[in-house]
């Protein structure tokens, strides 16, 4: 069952390639689709997460995009209360993707991001997606880091 946000938002209708996608921020989902999703895209088996739980505790917001009923896009935007905001978790279905369904899900959250305030929208990602951040999205390079907290590493 899907469940409803706090917010609903805004909706965005594409019908770039011929079929509508549906886009909304803070748009309602099944976690389990967002979990299925996730497991196909960062290649791991589904498990049973909370992400409605999670991102409307702890998000400003998230995008996802449907078509028809169901879901093919996701991107969650976290922040720190204040002028930084943080995508992260961006998926689109393996067979809905080539089609501008991510760049549009960026899109959005950067809109959302900036209406809300926001002076600063960060991403990090492996080299091979600086096509998509750079060229499709609008980031530009910079300096960051990171520290794995696992225990052990
Ligand atoms: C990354 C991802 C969200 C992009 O979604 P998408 O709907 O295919 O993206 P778009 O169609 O908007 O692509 C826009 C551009 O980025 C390029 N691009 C997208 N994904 C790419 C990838 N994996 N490698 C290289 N280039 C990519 C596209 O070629 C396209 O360029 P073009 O318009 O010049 O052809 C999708 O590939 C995905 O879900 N990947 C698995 C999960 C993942 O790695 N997410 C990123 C976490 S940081």
């Amino acid at each position: 069952m899907k469940e409803m946000a706090g917010t609903s938002g805004g909706r965005d209708t594409t019908s770039a390639t011929g079929t509508t996608v549906t886009y909304a921020w803070r748009g309602e989902f099944d976690s389990a689709a967002v979990e299925a999703l996730h497991a196909e895209g960062f290649d791991h088996k589904p498990l049973a997460y909370d992400w409605f739980g999670q991102v409307t505790r702890h998000s400003l917001g998230w995008v996802c995009a449907y078509r028809e009923a169901r879901l093919i896009g996701f991107v969650n935007v976290a922040w720190d209360g204040a002028a930084h905001a943080f995508i992260l978790d961006t998926v689109v279905s393996a067979d809905e993707r080539g089609h501008g369904v991510g760049a549009r899900l960026v899109a959005l959250a950067r809109q959302h991001a900036r209406d809300a305030g926001c002076e600063w929208l960060h991403v990090d990602f492996e080299p091979e997606l600086r096509r998509f951040y750079f060229d499709s999205c609008g980031f530009t390079a910079a300096d960051a880091g990171v520290i794995r907290l696992v225990p052990g590493t």
